[in-house]
C-alpha cells in the first residue's frame, strides 16, 4: 500500500499556515460557502482550478471531468450547475479547457473500445461539425489546439442553453458564462469568450 502519510503531514502544515496567515479562516468557512464562480474544467492534474486563479478555499465551486464536457444528460454536471447557481448564487460560470488535453487529442485519433471513447464521442462530434475548419490546419498540434478552443466554446454554449440557466434568466437572475483556455506550457489563461459567441451564433441549439 502506498504510504500517504507525507500528504497528511503536508495537509497539517498547510492548515496551520492558512490559520496563521488568516486567523479564523476555517471557522468562517464552516459557517457557509459563498463562491462567486463555478469552474467547469478538465480533470487533468496540471489544471487545478483554485491554484491557477490563485483563490483560496471557499471562492470557487468546481466541476471537473475528462475534456471539460457539459453533456446535456450528465446529471453530475447539471446538478452542479443547478446547485451553484440556484443555491449558492454563483454569478459567473467559467468553462476552462486547456491546450495539450489528452481527451481532445484522443478524439482526433481512431476510437478504441474503451469506456472513455464513449465519453469522448462528444468531442468527436465537435471535430466532425468543424471538420472543414480543422482540415485547413496542417500542423497536428495546431489542429488539436483549435479543437481544444472549439470544445470550450461548444461546452459554454451548452451551459448557456441548459434549461437551468434559461429558467434563471427568465426569472431575472443573470448568470454570465465565460470560455477560457489554459496553456499548461506557460501557466496562462486566455479568455476566448468571443469564440463562444461565434459558435453560438453559427449553430444555435445545435452546437
Ligand atoms: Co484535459
Amino acid at each position: 500500500m502506498t504510504d500517504l502519510s507525507k500528504l497528511l503531514q503536508q495537509n497539517r502544515e498547510w492548515a496551520a499556515r492558512m490559520e496563521q496567515e488568516r486567523p479564523g479562516f476555517f471557522h468562517r468557512l464552516r459557517a457557509q460557502q459563498r463562491p462567486r464562480y463555478l469552474w467547469i474544467g478538465c480533470s487533468d492534474s496540471r489544471v487545478p482550478a483554485n491554484e491557477i486563479i490563485d483563490l483560496p478555499p471557499g471562492e470557487v465551486f468546481v466541476h471537473r471531468n475528462v475534456a471539460n464536457l457539459v453533456v446535456h444528460s450528465d446529471l453530475n454536471a447539471i446538478s452542479t450547475i443547478e446547485f451553484a447557481t440556484r443555491v449558492l448564487g454563483v454569478s459567473d460560470i467559467i468553462v476552462c479547457g486547456h491546450y495539450g488535453c489528452g481527451g481532445i487529442a484522443a478524439a482526433l485519433q481512431p476510437p478504441q473500445d474503451r469506456i472513455v471513447d464513449h465519453w469522448l464521442r462528444h468531442v468527436r462530434d465537435i471535430a466532425k461539425f468543424y471538420r472543414e475548419e480543422l482540415e485547413t490546419i496542417d500542423d497536428p498540434d495546431a489542429r488539436a489546439r483549435r479543437l481544444c478552443e472549439l470544445n470550450v466554446a461548444v461546452q459554454a454554449v451548452h451551459v448557456q442553453e441548459s434549461p437551468v440557466i434559461i429558467a434563471l434568466r427568465e426569472q431575472g437572475q443573470e448568470v454570465r458564462v465565460h470560455g477560457w483556455i489554459y496553456d499548461v506550457g506557460d501557466g496562462l489563461l486566455r479568455d476566448i469568450t468571443s469564440l463562444v459567441e461565434k459558435v453560438r451564433a453559427r449553430e444555435p441549439g445545435c452546437a
